[in-house]
């Protein structure tokens, strides 16, 4: 599998499992084991998924050392408060089963507190409950470089919904100049028919003897994205994982560039629309 290294010398697998919307604990659980013997070494989580117990229980019954697994976990807007975020760091801790979260992501920059949790969770790190941490869902440069000027770590990793039809060409260029890691969620764009039954994605994938999910995922590879894409269908666990040794060459990559249109799929719930604080951009 392949790793990148973080901007704090840590080693990151680029191929991990979502697992949002994973909600029942026993297929989450089932999921984990068999994402890990398939070669997953990379999990993606938080507590908005509310499988964080399933995912501790899967860890808990591997035979994969702790040390050979990195884990992700998120803080969550509703825990930003300084006298919150700590405790929900321990309390992710213990839902996972584990003493230590190899990264930690902010949720989001659009709900006030934030600057309060990034505080927290730099001292989660010099607590060694974190090992690196980062954010989601930072879009824009201004947002970035507010993060930037008031960190005393620097974030690792930036979560975004990133796939062929929202490349994310300008904040690419913006996280390279910052040193920063993109991971890439709704990498296959949450399962739409849209994109994963695109023909120009299936001449690609009929010339190369692939699935166009593997193109998808393959793209994602070469163009340096971290991605978490999640399946509870153990075929396409393994098909996910195991890409196949074709790379898409610069004809593939210049009809992949054109698919994109440059927006998202994911609609903020309306429920997070209606609060006063969220900046809407
Ligand atoms: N930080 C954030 O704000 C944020 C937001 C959203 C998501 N995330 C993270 O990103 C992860 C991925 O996003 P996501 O789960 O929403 O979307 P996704 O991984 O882009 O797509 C998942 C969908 O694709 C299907 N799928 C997976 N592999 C397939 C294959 N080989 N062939 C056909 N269909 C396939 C799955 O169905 P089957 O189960 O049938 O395979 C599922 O319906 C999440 O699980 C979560 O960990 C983070």
């Amino acid at each position: 599998m392949d790793t990148i290294l973080l901007n704090n010398n840590i080693e990151m697998p680029m191929l991990g499992i979502g697992t949002k919307g994973l909600n029942d604990p026993d297929i989450c659980e089932q999921v984990v084991l068999y994402s890990l013997k398939e070669g997953y070494r990379l999990i993606d989580s938080a507590p908005l998924y509310h499988n964080e117990n399933a995912i501790g229980l899967a860890l808990s019954e591997t035979d994969i050392p702790r040390e050979d697994i990195f884990i992700t976990s998120k803080v969550i807007p509703t825990s930003y408060h300084k006298s919150l975020a700590l405790k929900s760091i321990e309390k992710t801790l213990n839902r996972l089963r584990i003493d230590q979260l190899d990264l930690l992501l902010l949720q989001s920059p659009l709900i006030e507190g934030w600057k309060n949790a990034w505080k927290m969770m730099e001292k989660a790190v010099d607590m060694h409950l974190v090992r690196s941490i980062g954010v989601c869902n930072f879009y824009f440069d201004d947002q970035i470089d507010e993060l930037c000027s008031m960190a005393n770590i620097a974030p690792v990793v930036d979560q975004v919904e990133c796939h062929p039809f929202f490349q994310q060409h300008r904040l690419r260029k913006k996280l390279i100049m910052e040193n920063i890691r993109l991971e890439a969620w709704y990498p296959l764009g949450h399962g739409t028919s849209f994109l994963i039954n695109n023909t120009i994605l299936m001449d690609i994938a009929t010339k190369h003897h692939t699935t166009i999910c593997q193109v998808i995922l393959k793209w994602h590879i070469q163009v340096g994205n971290i991605i978490i894409p999640r399946s509870s269908n153990p075929y396409h666990i393994q098909r996910n994982f195991h890409l196949g040794n074709f790379s898409l060459d610069p004809e593939d990559m210049k009809k992949i560039a054109s698919l994109d249109m440059g927006c998202n799929f994911y609609r903020v719930p309306k429920a997070i629309q209606k609060l006063q604080y969220l900046v809407v951009r």
